[in-house]
């Protein structure tokens, strides 16, 4: 891996400080410094990653679960088919219904529905009787009979032990829920007795998948040179097409796959401590009031629900040294977990404007009157800490990125990207764009927005799983009924005319079977 583009500090693209006393700069700096990676802590980084990729894949120790999703191929343009789906996992939860032929996405309709704190943080089972419940509405609200048959994708975007393409148990929570009877539990089970006990005894979930994985498809559905689907939001994680004979880890038959979607997880990278050398004194406070302490460390430094904390705790520090707001009151200064992320992606505009307004404007959310609790120089220190915080985030994924882009044979490679950070950060893209370049120079990419991969991938998903089932059904029932040949009348196997069956009979008749409900 290429070094970066770094000034003396290390920092690139960000504005020097510039303030009336030339105390308080050095003060600022000297106090921030530690969120800025030198060259060597960047390779480190890199290289770290790349070691507990390839551990994972080879079930050797690894923060990564590098996650066999069992989905061996991308949209090849003959899904179709009606499909329900749930995603679950990013800001809101959503059932949706999808509509596809030829590939295409002829129709979407979903409804938001909320879920509330004792779902997300109580006992599992009411959490997957109310994901029933909400089906159970959108199914009326649809005109669509409980008793229907209906096959569904289910997005749930947390790190999953997956054991076939339907079949997945929780690794552990993370964001904001934390259910800790569901840990180690089949989800898709779950779901589908809470369905049963609810009137939806034909609704089949033929696959459960995570986020970056429905972004993944959807982006190929867009950009046949999709090879990474990427969520930089709440959440970030990242997952690629794999070579199939990479990945040791495949519960069931192998039906010559060639390749296979991996899920990295890649929230969860370091927490070994394979990068506590970049950790600082802000992230272990970040890490100690989370939800899940001490786990998904990589996503705390990078993700929409810890970036605006990691921010907010940097400029708690430089108030309690005296190095900002020395005129307000303490009372004003935001209670942990309350300055979100959207708040440094506004402060973050200013450096495109180069103005003080959007600043100004989230000061006043917090009641800081302009000219009365602060001045110019407090902005000043504002913004490079917002800068600072940011610029971490985008060059961690830029360095996991480029490595992933380094691992593949492709040279030309389109990375699918959604997720709240992504899209609302103003700099954040233009960096990570910058820095990877910089970091793969021998690689061509494309960081393409892929929006709402988390309910159309599941409906595409869906479709190839069908597409799957039934040619891996077709290849086993061929493989038992040669075996079954072999053992009672070898001699007609040997000439393969008389009355041996040929693979393609069997395919017409499986394909025809299980693809009836549509
Ligand atoms: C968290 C989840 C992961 C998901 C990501 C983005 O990291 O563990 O599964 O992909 O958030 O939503």
């Amino acid at each position: 891996m290429c070094g970066v583009t770094h000034n003396e500090e290390g920092s690139y693209d960000i504005e020097d400080l510039k303030l009336k006393d030339a105390q308080r700069v050095k003060l600022v700096k000297e106090l921030l410094r530690k969120l800025i990676l030198n060259k060597d802590e960047i390779q480190r980084v890199g290289e770290a990653f790349k070691k507990e990729m390839a551990n994972a894949l080879d079930e050797k120790s690894s923060s990564l679960q590098m996650e066999n999703t069992y989905i061996p191929e991308l949209p090849d343009g003959t899904e179709k088919g009606k499909y329900l789906a749930l995603d679950l996992g990013g800001t809101n939860f959503r059932v949706l219904l999808l509509e596809l032929a030829r590939g295409e996405i002829l129709r979407e309709e979903f409804k938001f529905y909320h879920i509330s704190d004792e779902a997300r943080l109580g006992c599992g089972i009411e959490l997957f009787d109310y994901l029933a419940e909400c089906v159970k509405d959108f199914m009326g609200l649809e005109g669509i009979p409980l008793d229907a048959k209906m096959p569904m994708g289910f997005t749930f975007s947390f790190p999953m032990k997956q054991h076939s393409l339907h079949s997945a148990e929780l690794v552990t929570w993370t964001k904001s829920f934390n259910c800790p009877s569901v840990v180690g539990r089949d989800v898709v089970k779950l779901l589908q007795q809470s369905l049963l006990k609810h009137g939806m005894e034909n609704i089949e979930v033929l696959c459960i998948l995570n986020d970056t994985t429905g972004t993944l498809v959807e982006g190929a559905r867009l950009d046949k040179k999709t090879r990474i689907g990427m969520i930089l939001g709440t959440g970030s994680n990242a997952a690629f097409l794999e070579r199939a004979e990479r990945v040791h880890h495949w519960e069931g038959e192998r039906h010559n796959e060639k390749n296979v979607i991996i899920d990295i997880e890649w929230g969860a990278f370091g927490d070994k401590g394979s990068i506590d050398f970049i950790r600082t004194e802000y992230d272990k406070e970040v890490d100690n009031g989370s939800l899940l302490k001490r786990s998904f460390t990589f996503e705390k430094y990078i993700s929409g629900k810890y970036l605006g904390e990691v921010c907010r705790v940097v400029l708690k520090d430089l108030c309690d040294k005296r190095l900002l707001f020395t005129k307000a009151s303490k009372d004003l200064f935001p209670a942990p977990w309350k300055f979100g992320t959207d708040n440094v992606s506004h402060i973050e505009e200013d450096a495109i404007t180069g103005s003080n307004t959007s600043t100004i404007k989230v000061l006043d959310k917090f009641n800081y009157k302009f000219n009365v609790d602060y001045d110019e120089d407090d902005i000043k220190v504002i913004q490079y800490a917002a800068a600072l915080v940011s610029y971490r985030a985008a060059l961690l994924v830029s360095i996991c990125t480029a490595v992933l882009l380094n691992r593949m044979k492709e040279k030309d490679v389109t990375i699918a990207v959604d997720g709240s950070v992504y899209k609302h950060h103003p700099r954040l893209k233009r960096w990570v764009k910058q820095l990877i370049k910089e970091l793969a120079p021998e690689k061509e990419f494309h960081l393409m927005l892929a929006e709402d991969g988390s309910g159309k991938g599941a409906g595409l998903v869906s479709a190839i799983a069908e597409r799957i089932n039934a040619r891996n059904a077709a290849a086993d029932e061929c493989q038992k009924l040669k075996q079954h040949n072999i053992t009672t009348s070898p001699q007609k196997h040997s000439n393969g005319v008389n009355g041996a069956f040929h693979t393609s009979d069997i395919n017409v008749y499986t394909n025809g079977h299980t693809n009836g409900h549509h």
